[in-house]
């Protein structure tokens, strides 16, 4: 460190404001970066991370405040500015183009021309090397819609790793990806931070931060608290910061008895992804799916909830045997689905936070004639207040609301539709730890009432913490199954392995 501190900081920001109508979400942020170093930038949902990202990366303008980029002042009017004077970002939203090819959305903006023809050979070539560096495989000639979520984020930090740039800010980079894909990136980092680049690391996951960062700041409603070296401050301190007072660990909750079996899977199958998978949800349990990324859990949530045809096997609700051909058919049978890809697959991004919420229950009731605007609107601030949405009002559009708080009016959407059984696919993603614990709270409060969770979380912690039995499903089977008290990592981690042999 001390070779470091005696270098000049190639980014200094002074006291950036930056207001939204009904918001300010920089309320004077300063910082310090040294080249050669991961600092970590870290904050509840909705602290303004992401907006401090956008205004050094030329975005959006801030509304006052100063940044000075190796000595100089720096006032970027646009992304292109950022990237000449040597700054690259990769943003928390995928900006892949989707009907382009894997190696065309690499070389987007730069692609090699020759006598005024694309040139093929070197646009690939070139793309290979961008995933060379990240040691990676994708294919080339597919079209990126093709790409699952985690191989979408592959593509684009490789994207913004060709730039070679002095500074580098990753927001959220490993929301999305697998323990594997992550340790490609966390190698990547450590080979740029080797060279003498400087990386701003956003992520809500305190073991990554620990592991990853020399120094870390935090974020607090818009203003930066403090800077610190990790070896100066404990989690339970950077959680204090960031919240403005202590949080307790949140204790699982007594669980009710399992009651009659809610669904009823019998060899589930559809090529290649899944095969032959059978098993229960009975109420009251929580059942989670272990697995690696690609393992099929995705796959069989989409199968129940009616998003894919079977070409095999049989689904049971309460009993019966029934035909899921869409998802409004599985949502009619009780069957709710919390998609993984929020953007895409969970909200209305022009709508109010008010209308996404009801819009899960709104048919339904509007039948019967009852859904007052009084009622739609009580049902809204509820869960702006109970997963603590941090929104101007329930008017406000969700597109306008920071990660975290999009995945938590997903979240209770779905919450307030009534369902007998609700796949959650990863339903913390992005969340920050106050409000994952909210999100445990309402899960639990939900299997008490006698409901049946479906559970797929790539963080094992969370997946022990709430599931009632655990799954380990590895190439598209079910190879394992442990109950809450068997459960442990080691066990899960063997179990998935094993079924690749
Ligand atoms: N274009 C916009 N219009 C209105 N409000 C906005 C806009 N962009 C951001 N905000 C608001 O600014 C605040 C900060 O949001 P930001 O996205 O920076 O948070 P974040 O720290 O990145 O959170 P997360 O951890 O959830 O990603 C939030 O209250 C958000 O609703
Ligand atoms: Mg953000």
């Amino acid at each position: 460190m001390s070779n470091r501190a005696a270098l000049l900081p190639i980014l200094s920001l002074c006291e950036i404001t930056r207001s939204f109508p009904g918001v300010k979400a920089l309320a004077g942020v300063n910082l310090e970066l040294h080249p050669g170093e991961v600092h970590a930038l870290m904050g509840e949902n909705g602290a303004g991370k992401s907006t401090l990202m956008r205004v050094i990366g030329g975005i959006l303008p801030p509304d006052s405040g100063s940044m000075t980029l190796r000595g100089q002042p720096y006032r970027p009017r646009s992304p292109r500015d950022s990237k000449a004077a040597g700054i690259a970002f990769i943003q928390q939203e995928l900006t892949l183009v989707a009907e382009l090819s894997v190696a065309e959305n690499l070389q987007l903006g730069r692609m090699p021309h020759r006598l005024g023809w694309v040139d093929r050979r070197e646009l690939k070539r070139r793309a290979q090397a961008a995933l060379d560096f990240l040691e990676i495989e994708l294919p080339l000639d597919q079209p990126a819609r093709t790409l699952n979520v985690g191989q979408g984020q592959m593509l684009e930090i490789a994207r913004a790793l060709q730039d070679q740039a002095d500074v580098l800010i990753m927001d959220e980079p490993t929301a999305a990806l697998s323990q594997k894909e992550a340790e490609h990136l966390f190698s990547a980092i450590r080979r740029l931070r080797a060279q003498g680049s400087a990386i701003i690391y956003i992520s809500h996951r305190m073991e990554e931060v620990y592991d990853l960062s020399d120094r870390l700041s935090v974020l607090r409603d818009g203003a930066t608290t403090g800077t610190w070296a990790m070896s100066q401050i404990t989690p339970q301190q950077v959680v204090a910061q960031m919240v403005g007072r202590e949080l307790e660990d949140s204790q699982p909750g007594p669980r009710p008895e399992a009651g009659p079996a809610v669904l009823e899977v019998k060899g589930l199958t559809r090529h290649p992804l899944v095969k032959d998978v059978s098993f229960q949800v009975k109420a009251g349990e929580v059942v989670g799916l272990a697995g690696l990324v690609g393992a099929g859990r995705t796959e069989i949530a989409r199968l129940i909830a009616g998003a894919d045809p079977l070409q095999a096997g049989q689904i049971q609700i309460n009993g019966k045997a029934v035909r899921l051909a869409s998802p409004a058919g599985a949502i009619a049978h009780g069957v709710g689905l919390v998609p993984e890809d929020r953007k895409h697959q969970g909200l209305v991004l022009g709508m109010s936070v008010q209308d996404n919420v009801s819009f899960a229950v709104l048919k339904s009731l509007a039948q019967l004639g009852w859904l007052s605007p009084q009622k739609c609107a009580g049902l809204a601030d509820r869960y702006i207040q109970e997963m603590r949405i941090r929104t101007p009002s329930r008017q406000q559009a969700v597109g306008t609301l920071s990660g975290g708080n999009q995945q938590k009016v997903v979240m209770g959407k779905w919450l307030a539709r009534d369902c007998k059984l609700l796949i959650l696919d990863e339903p913390t993603r992005g969340v920050d730890v106050g409000a994952k614990a909210e999100i445990y709270r309402l899960i639990e409060e939900q299997v008490a009432a006698g409901k049946a969770v479906l559970l797929i979380s790539s963080e094992l912690p969370e997946l022990l913490r709430l599931s009632t039995r655990v799954l380990v499903i590895s190439a598209g089977r079910l190879v394992a199954e442990y109950s809450r008290e068997e459960a442990t990592p080691e066990k899960i981690l063997a179990s998935a392995l094993a079924g690749l042999a």
